[in-house]
């Protein structure tokens, strides 16, 4: 039986070794290049950026991973946050895992005062859980058409979004 929960202090490890076997050898990175998303959920739980962190726990294991933190819109707080990283241990891949942590994720934050969320990945994937392009919200770098955005506010603001430092 697959449970969805906040991190705890005791899931740290598990979560550092999934995120970082999730995306090792991962067609984004460059070849031969290590992963580095693990050392951005420590980051950001290091300086209380984590607004949101979830672990799937099948049984004793912690197997899939998902990570919210506060964006910036136009150099300003927003109630916006961005969805990343998100992890399941690779064995595990394509059973559902990572919809589970994605939908219960997004209930959650529509109980709180979230105005939206961004993130950067596959359209084909992300477009199932109400992730759209959007042409209020524009981030620098990336191509556009990886840009999502989930919003379940009234207006979508525009701007320039920026990401956590933690990011880099
Ligand atoms: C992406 C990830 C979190 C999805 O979790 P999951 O538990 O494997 O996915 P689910 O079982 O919920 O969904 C499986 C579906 O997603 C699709 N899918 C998974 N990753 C995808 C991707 N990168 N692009 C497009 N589709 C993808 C599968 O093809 C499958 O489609 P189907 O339902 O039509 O058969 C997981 O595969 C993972 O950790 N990948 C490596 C790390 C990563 O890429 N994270 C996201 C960065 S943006």
């Amino acid at each position: 039986m697959m449970n969805i929960r906040p991190e705890n202090t005791q899931d740290y490890e598990a979560i550092r070794s999934l995120t970082y076997l999730a995306f090792e050898n991962h067609p984004h990175h460059e070849p031969g290049a290590k992963p580095t998303e693990h050392l951005i959920v420590e980051k950001l739980r290091n300086t209380e950026r984590l607004a949101l962190s979830l672990v799937a726990e099948d049984g004793e294991s912690v197997v899939g991973h998902i990570a919210f933190s506060p964006i910036t819109i136009n150099g300003k707080a927003s109630k916006w946050l961005a969805l990343a990283p998100v992890s399941v241990a690779p064995k595990v891949q394509g059973k559902g895992i990572g919809s589970l942590l994605i939908n219960r994720a997004l209930e959650i934050l529509k109980q709180r005062d979230v105005d939206g969320v961004v993130l950067i990945g596959e359209p084909a994937y992300y477009s199932r859980f109400g992730f759209n392009h959007s042409p209020e919200l524009t981030v620098s770098g990336i191509p556009k058409e990886y840009f999502m955005i989930n919003s379940w506010c009234e207006s979508i603001p525009s701007g320039e979004v920026r990401f956590d430092p933690a990011f880099g």
